[in-house]
């Protein structure tokens, strides 16, 4: 029992980066992993329109929707975000993501992502920035 303790606690403290809110990498790491894990079925700002969701019954829904907003707790959204749709009874289309259990400060920040989605919010939002890389993508 001590040794498996032990064991697990050599795993929690392995040397990870864990970047504070707001820290620009921390955001960029947030940002990737939505457009490389998430935007397939989410679509890249969060409508539920990716490739791969349009064809999901039920589809992911727009995160953009402000009454389902508000009725979401962070709480919630972290844990669809790490264990799946099935973990809050939702369609299990919504993969888990037990990786980034380790990693709060960055599911934060993903949360946050899907926070900015929302009509009003920061503009320094997903949809914000992803109109900064349309805008981006033409030149050469
Ligand atoms: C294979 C497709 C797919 C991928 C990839 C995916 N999702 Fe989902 N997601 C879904 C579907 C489908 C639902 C809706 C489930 C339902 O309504 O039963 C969902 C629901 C959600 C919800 C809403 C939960 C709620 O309360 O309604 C959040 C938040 C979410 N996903 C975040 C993410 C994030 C962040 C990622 C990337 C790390 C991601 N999803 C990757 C398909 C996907």
């Amino acid at each position: 029992m001590g040794a498996l303790l032990g064991l697990a606690l050599v795993a929690a403290c392995e040397p990870r980066v864990e970047l504070k809110p707001g820290d620009p990498e921390l955001v960029r790491a947030a940002r990737q992993i939505f457009d490389t894990r998430c935007a397939n079925c989410h679509g890249p700002h969060g409508r539920g329109d990716g490739p791969a969701g349009r064809g999901l019954s039920p589809r992911p829904r727009d995160f953009g929707d402000p009454a389902w907003q508000a009725s979401v707790d962070d709480d919630r959204l972290r844990r669809v975000i790490v264990g799946g749709g099935a973990a809050v009874g939702l369609s299990a289309h919504m993969q888990a993501n037990p990786d980034l259990e380790g990693s709060p400060v960055l599911v934060g920040e993903l949360i946050r992502l899907v926070r900015a989605c929302a009509p009003g919010q920061d503009s320094k939002g997903m949809s914000e920035r992803a109109g900064e890389n349309a805008r981006a993508a033409p030149s050469p």
